[in-house]
């Protein structure tokens, strides 16, 4: 399975590209190809020391696209609609959005769009036979980037289609380990994202880091 990563080269992105790129065909995708060659290099330096091998490739968002069987959107949430109306291709994917619309004055809250969620908002910009799954929404990417230490958290993932589903949830599955949880409809999404703020002001106000979710 190819996974595509609009925006690889961030965070998110980066982190996802080292976690994922030893068991899955990683396209880490940007706005500038250099810039993606350039996440590409590091993360293959970064695993090669580890004696893992990997495949990695860095090209534009675009051919992200085009060339995945999955597409993760790694991109802010204030970016997402700019970006999804300059890219095509997206029929017949499936798209993960980890996807959290939050503002921040003193403290961090959600703040979604009209449509009730950033999921919901890009289910409604793709075509028809894109599948959209929200996922990875509530795992900091420090976390993800840390490949020597294990990535233990819950993953809620919500979806409409049952065989996408299944699919993501596989494939949160297959990192470290993270554990897939069925948490309902596309709809549902809104509870997911809207945790995030919550974790990142236990994380600011309690002086911790990362802080996650675990389902026992
Ligand atoms: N950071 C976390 O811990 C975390 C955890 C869970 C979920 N998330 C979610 O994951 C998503 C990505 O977060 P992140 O922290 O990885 O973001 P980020 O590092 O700030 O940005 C990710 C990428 O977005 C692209 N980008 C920046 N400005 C853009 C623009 N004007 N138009 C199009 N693309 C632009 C950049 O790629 P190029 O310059 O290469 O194009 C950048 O590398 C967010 O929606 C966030 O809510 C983040």
């Amino acid at each position: 399975m190819k996974i595509g990563i609009v925006g690889g080269t961030g965070d998110i992105g980066e982190g996802m590209a080292l976690r994922l790129s030893p068991n899955y065909d990683v396209i880490v995708g940007s706005r500038e190809e250099t810039k993606a060659i350039a996440t590409c290099d590091l993360c293959r330096a970064s695993l090669e020391e580890r004696d893992l091998a990997c495949s990695l490739l860095g090209v534009t968002n675009q051919r992200a696209v085009d060339e995945a069987d999955v597409v993760v959107l790694a991109i802010p949430f204030k970016h997402v609609a700019p970006t999804l109306k300059a890219l095509t291709g997206f029929e017949e994917k499936i798209v993960i959005s980890p996807v959290n619309p939050i503002e921040r004055t003193t403290y961090f809250y959600y703040a979604p769009p009209p449509e009730g969620s950033a999921a919901m908002m890009i289910r409604g910009m793709l075509p028809p036979g894109t599948v959209v799954c929200a996922a990875f929404n509530n795992v900091a990417a420090n976390r993800w980037q840390m490949l020597d230490e294990a990535l233990d958290y819950s993953v809620a993932v919500c979806c409409d289609d049952e065989g996408a589903k299944r699919t993501v949830m596989e494939l949160v599955n297959s990192v470290s380990s993270l554990r897939a949880y069925d948490a309902g409809p596309l709809r549902a999404a809104s509870l997911v994202e809207s945790v995030t703020p919550l974790l990142l002001n236990i994380a600011r106000f309690n002086k911790l880091r990362d802080v996650g979710l675990k389902f026992v």
